[in-house]
């Protein structure tokens, strides 16, 4: 697949099928991805890639603790205040992804749901956790970026689907009974990954983007 075609194709994919992926495809994904660039060539990514029983026993777990209704205590936070461009973007991407899924705004009880199912990682077979020591600033997230966008089109150019989850390391001391991620280790988010499941409406959804117009400002270009 060309790269355009895989830039295009790329989008989170929020239901797998069953099928867990050979640890030679996830090694072939995860080795090519690691040619990301980094600052000074630090190469601060760090990742843990969990699938069989053990993503099925965390995963209940931490559905348990997301339905209690338990504030996220993830290593890194979201913006605690949006300002109105984003949160319009939020929302209008919201208002896309539940339309097709013909879930009312109203409807409390179905629109909880949703989000309760990122708690199990869309039942994704294989999770990457993405994480990188304590001791490190700005700039390495930004190279994590770079990794994580990576695996996403090596995965799309293979057939197979992403899904980058804040969600899904909302609590970290969770996933740290099950996966040996040291505490210095900060976990970055979960990369749910598998084969997308094509019957599902969810994954027919396609978010919007900004026009360039917006994002791109140009001066004395030549
Ligand atoms: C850092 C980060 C965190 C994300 N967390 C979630 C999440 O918790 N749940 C979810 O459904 N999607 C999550 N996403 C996926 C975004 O919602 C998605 O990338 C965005 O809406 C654009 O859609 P696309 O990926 O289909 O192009 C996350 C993406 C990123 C980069």
């Amino acid at each position: 697949m060309k790269l355009l075609e895989a830039i295009e194709n790329r989008k989170s994919i929020r239901k797998f099928k069953p099928d867990p992926l050979s640890q030679v495809m996830l090694e072939e994904i995860l080795q090519a991805a690691i040619r990301a660039p980094s600052a000074i060539n630090t190469q601060p990514w760090e990742c843990w890639v969990v699938g069989g029983e053990t993503i099925q026993q965390l995963s209940r777990e931490l559905l348990a603790e997301g339905t209690k209704g338990t504030p996220s205590r993830a290593d890194f936070q979201l913006t605690a205040i949006w300002k109105d461009s984003y949160m319009n973007r939020m929302r209008e991407n919201g208002k896309g992804l539940f339309g097709l899924l013909g879930i009312e705004r109203q409807d409390k009880e179905k629109r909880k749901a949703f989000s309760l199912s990122m708690h199990k990682f869309f039942d994704a077979p294989q999770v990457i956790f993405l994480c990188l020591d304590s001791s490190l600033g700005d700039y390495s997230l930004f190279d994590c970026g770079c990794f994580a966008q990576n695996i996403c089109l090596l995965a799309t150019s293979r057939g197979l689907g992403t899904c980058i989850q804040h969600s899904g390391v909302h609590y970290p001391d969770i996933i740290r009974k099950y996966v040996p991620i040291p505490v210095e280790k900060k976990i970055l988010v979960a990369i749910s990954i598998g084969y997308p499941d094509k019957q599902a409406i969810i994954n027919q959804f396609r978010s919007n983007r900004e026009s360039l117009e917006k994002v791109v400002h140009w001066k004395n270009l030549t």
